[in-house]
């Protein structure tokens, strides 16, 4: 899908409701699965990757009905999972294949887990290696990528597991598999990821220890989860209202889980004035409104390096905002972007280049010289938040911006051309034939 923006020559003004957060949205759909009874979800995200986990669910025994605006799911309990008939697709979505890695290891049946290109393409030994320490029968292609082929194990054995990546996937893959472990699973990372397993289970009745561990063994009980507004959807309208002069949005109930709140810090150290009102929580998860107006041009900063697990998947967005702000914008310490849906350095380095911005890519991240951004082709690469970001960047091109791959988009945001337009911003639909 190919869309198109101009140059705005207004400001961007109103108020969104922020879809559902994707990676909790998963998490409710899996662990609502393996518990016993019936949990309602609120505000899940109906995305292409979250349809992706709650399609595998439902192959392994999960029921669903709509509710009005929530999901009623019908858990089969820890051990009632059923050998899906077929292998289990998982689109586009790392999250779906690595979380529901872990809790295939453990089952007493063989499952298969195919991806579309993009994540064919993605390294699994991150998770394969650990796994097979606890005793799964994983194979994955020669170069570790998918399909993976499970040969489930029911008597795998718990681990403490130093990870050697800052991945919340490794982490909830592994918490995962350990629920069915023999003893206790713990894992550590060299900086904490996003904690949104953790704060779930103790709702699904499963306590997490301190050291970021779980016992084997432990039964889920069913439970309701109100999904926060997604904070990585969000970042576009917050990258766009500090760019884009005379701009003022509210946006609602957005998560601000602590691991996940970097975009706010960069935002204010580059100099946005934004405002979280009405603060509250959506059980374990902290949520807010986040008012956000322009009130000057952005200035460059070095990223702070242990900032970056809780931003990182809204690199793109800021490398965006740093096209148009003054001085130079570091990024390093952020090596993972080269392995997300696509390579996203590569990919936002071409596409800024393409609309005349003056970068320096590293093998961990990129300097950005901001000054402004003309008109020109860009390509999103199939890779959801590069579209997104090069979309919201045409916004203050000074010519039409042509942005090709956007077909992923809906993996996270269905809704985001719609909520553009809705606030005030320029972008269309470029037909195939066009
Ligand atoms: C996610 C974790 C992050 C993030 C991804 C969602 C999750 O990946 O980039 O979009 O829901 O656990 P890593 O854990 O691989 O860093």
């Amino acid at each position: 899908m190919i869309l198109k923006t101009e140059p705005l020559g207004s400001s961007l003004k109103g108020e969104l409701q922020t879809p559902g957060d994707k990676s909790i949205s998963h998490r409710a759909l899996i662990l609502g699965s393996l518990a016993a009874g019936q949990s309602r979800i609120d505000n899940l995200l109906e995305s292409a990757d979250v349809m992706a986990t709650a399609n595998a669910c439902r192959q392994l025994g999960m029921s669903s009905v709509p509710d009005g605006e929530s999901l009623l799911i019908t858990g089969v309990g820890s051990n009632g999972l059923s050998a899906p008939a077929d292998a289990l697709d998982m689109g586009n979505s790392g999250t779906a294949m690595r979380l529901l890695a872990g809790v295939l290891a453990a089952q007493p049946f063989q499952s298969t887990l195919v991806g579309d290109h993009s994540l064919s393409r993605r390294p699994m030994r991150r998770i394969v290696h650990p796994l097979s320490l606890m005793g799964a029968h994983i194979e994955t292609t020669e170069a570790g990528t998918p399909p993976l082929i499970i040969d489930g194990n029911p008597d795998l054995r718990g681990i403490q597991y130093s990870s050697p990546v800052a991945s919340a996937q490794v982490k909830s893959c592994l918490l995962l598999a350990g629920l069915y472990a023999q003893g206790r699973t713990a894992v550590s990372e060299p900086r904490t990821s996003r904690d949104h397993t953790e704060k779930m289970l103790p709702s699904f009745g499963v306590p997490v220890g301190s050291d970021c561990s779980v016992s084997g063994g432990s039964r889920l009980i069913a439970a309701d989860v109100r999904v926060p507004g997604d904070i990585s959807s969000a970042t576009f309208f917050l990258v766009a209202a500090a760019m884009i002069p005379g701009s003022s949005l509210v946006l609602h109930a957005v998560g601000l889980n602590q691991t996940r709140d970097g975009i706010l810090k960069v935002l204010q150290a580059m100099g946005a004035d934004l405002v979280i009102d009405n603060p509250r929580f959506f059980g374990q998860e902290p949520v807010g409104d986040i008012r956000i107006r322009f009130t000057r041009k952005m200035k460059g900063i070095e990223l702070p390096e242990a900032w970056v697990p809780s931003l990182i998947d809204e690199l793109p967005a800021i490398m965006a905002l740093a096209a148009v702000s003054e001085g130079v914008t570091r990024i390093r310490g952020a090596e993972e972007l080269r392995v997300k849906e696509s390579d996203r350095i590569e990919v936002m380095a071409r596409g800024l280049e393409a609309l005349g911005v003056t970068l320096k890519e590293y093998p961990d991240g990129i300097d950005i010289e901001g000054g402004g951004v003309r008109g020109g082709s860009v390509d999103g690469a199939g890779d959801h938040r590069c579209a997104m970001s090069f979309c919201i960047l045409g916004q203050l091109a000074d010519a039409a911006v042509v942005v090709a791959g956007c077909e992923n988009i809906d993996t996270s945001y269905p809704g985001f051309v719609h909520d553009l337009l809705a606030v005030g911003g320029n972008v269309s639909q470029v037909q195939a034939d066009a």
